[in-house]
């Protein structure tokens, strides 16, 4: 048996492990990410091999919290992908402006920079009055992070730039105060948005959305767990809802891609079909 083949073998324990003892099921994730993040980890930790880890893993649940922070990829921004906000803002907001309450959900937000860029956008809009906004993400850290609405003041220039080209109707300034080398997110913004703990892969629908915003996270994901939480995502939808995901992801080869109306493929903005009995 090859080296190679061992390593598989190794990590498909360990996930078991982590499975049985935490509850966090990453065997249905991406291979190649998987065994990418676990090598690091183990360069990182001084680990003698992954079977040494997982010891490490059963019987030291802090040990666990920093691979889970590793197994996660938490990179996120302000306005990332500015076309995507600027779709959102043309082709999205006159869709949500004929609901009279709009629920907003951000499944794996990380950090919050993403939530708050369409709280900002959402209220530039006038929709502020009659929206609530949910960030949710399997890691406790990053939601806390999220929940202190303070984000990189090195990023400032380039935050500006994509809210520029997001179509931003004031100045990126307006929205935070920097002190000490940090930005504080207006409080304000704060205001319609809650946070929780949610596991995609392990927790059901979170209540009635009018869209559902989930970028960068699938890609992640085997294909039968991304056709899983899709089908998620559509129960989670009320009728003529509005998905959105990440510029790599997809929803062309799950089980409900027929039940959704292309809103603009390039920036991978989907709505839920208002047919009757889906
Ligand atoms: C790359 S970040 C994307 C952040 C943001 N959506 C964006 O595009 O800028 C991916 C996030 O998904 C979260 N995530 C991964 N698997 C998850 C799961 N099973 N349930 C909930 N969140 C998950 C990670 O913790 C991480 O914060």
């Amino acid at each position: 048996m090859s080296n190679r083949e061992i390593e598989i073998i190794e990590i498909t324990l360990l996930l078991e492990a982590i499975f049985l003892r935490y509850g966090y099921d990453f065997r249905s994730y991406s291979g190649a990410h998987i065994r990418r993040r676990v090598r690091r980890h183990l360069e990182l930790s001084g680990l003698e091999n992954i079977s040494v880890m997982q010891h490490r893993v059963l019987t030291d649940p802090e040990f666990f919290q920093t691979l889970l922070y590793d197994l996660s990829i938490n990179v996120t921004e302000m306005f990332r992908d500015p076309s995507f906000f600027l779709a959102v803002r043309n082709k999205v907001v006159p869709i949500l402006a004929t609901h009279p309450f709009i629920k907003v959900w951000h499944a794996g937000c990380a950090s919050g920079e993403e939530l708050y860029s369409m709280a900002i956008l959402l209220r530039e809009e006038g929709l502020f009055p009659r929206l609530q906004l949910y960030g949710t993400d399997f890691n406790d850290l990053v939601l806390h992070k999220a929940k202190e609405g303070i984000i990189s003041s090195t990023a400032i220039k380039e935050y500006t730039k994509n809210y520029q080209e997001a179509g931003g109707k004031t100045t990126f300034s307006d929205y935070y105060t920097a002190k000490y080398g940090r930005a504080l997110l207006s409080p304000d913004l704060k205001e319609k948005i809650l946070f929780a703990n949610h596991n995609l892969v392990m927790d059901q629908v979170f209540g009635e959305m009018q869209m559902i915003v989930c970028r960068n996270v699938l890609i992640y994901f085997s294909r039968e767990l991304q056709n899983r939480v899709i089908r998620l995502f559509y129960d989670s939808l009320c009728r003529g809802g509005i998905l959105c995901l990440g510029s790599r992801e997809s929803l062309n080869f799950t089980d409900v891609s027929d039940k959704f109306d292309r809103l603009d493929e390039k920036e991978r903005i989907f709505q839920k079909k208002y047919t009757k009995g889906t």
